[in-house]
């Protein structure tokens, strides 16, 4: 397996990818309201990222069918938009924005809650925000990719279940490219961190059970027992010293 180093010039085409990605976020993020269908935020995503002169990375990928996920309560990643679908108060709901700038890459998710939602769903957003910072705080150059996933693993502890099929990735002048970085591992395993290495920490927290299923429509991947789950990622830059996230606003 090949990771990929990026040059300095590719470094920054990969900030302004990973701040365009951010900005629709944050966009779409402070709009989103109960009633709004998950098309509507489809949509929202196309214009924004249009204005910033990207393009969604996910539309078309091995055919999805939108520019971006949208992910609500069961749903653990890769909901597609409907104009039948409807948010409510009470709801959490991730979105995923993945931004192609001048052929540079920037994937990034929060998980919003929308209204009055019930503690025990604003808790596990905040245990899936943490397990994801957890996981940013590990990755140093030098350290292995295993230490990563050790770092998720603790943080969320026995307070929720980490999915195990879905991770992160490396990415760059692809959306998806080597290496697969696992949510869960053993401290001082895989292969090291190197400066200039680029990929995301993207951890999937389920309230219930670690099981899931695919919908038939072949990308909804919902939670097996129809319990929550959050997600939330970063695009990160390898530094000398430490991770970069590249999905922030300036
Ligand atoms: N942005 C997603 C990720 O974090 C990619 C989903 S692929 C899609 O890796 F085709 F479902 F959009
Ligand atoms: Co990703
Ligand atoms: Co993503």
């Amino acid at each position: 397996m090949a990771i990929t180093i990026l040059s300095p010039v590719e470094r920054d085409r990969m900030r302004r990818a990973g701040r365009a990605a951010a900005a629709t976020l944050a966009y779409v993020g402070a709009r989103l309201a109960p009633g709004m269908t998950t098309a509507e935020i489809d949509r929202m995503v196309r214009a924004h990222t249009d204005k910033l002169g990207g393009r969604p990375s996910q539309l078309g990928y091995q055919g999805f069918p939108a520019a971006v996920c949208v992910s609500r309560n069961d749903i653990v990643c890769h909901g597609v938009p409907s104009p039948n679908v409807r948010l409510a108060d009470g709801d959490i709901v991730n979105i995923d924005v993945t931004t192609e700038l001048d052929g540079y890459h920037g994937d990034t998710s929060a998980t919003f809650v929308i209204g009055d939602a019930a503690p025990h769903a604003r808790s596990l957003v905040e245990l899936a925000r943490a397990a994801r910072d957890a996981g940013i705080a590990a990755a140093l150059p030098g350290a292995r990719f295993g230490d990563i996933g050790a770092a998720i693993e603790s943080s969320v502890g026995a307070a929720g279940r980490i999915v195990e099929v879905y991770g992160g990735h490396g990415i760059g002048r692809a959306m998806h490219m080597d290496p697969h970085v696992s949510h869960i591992g053993r401290a001082r395993t895989g292969h090291r961190l190197r400066e200039g290495m680029a990929f995301t920490v993207e951890p999937m927290v389920n309230a219930g059970s670690a099981a899931i299923r695919t919908d038939a429509d072949g990308w909804t991947v919902r939670t097996a027992d129809g319990a929550l789950s959050a997600q939330f990622e970063h695009t990160l830059l390898i530094g000398p010293h430490g991770p970069e996230i590249t999905t922030v606003l300036e």
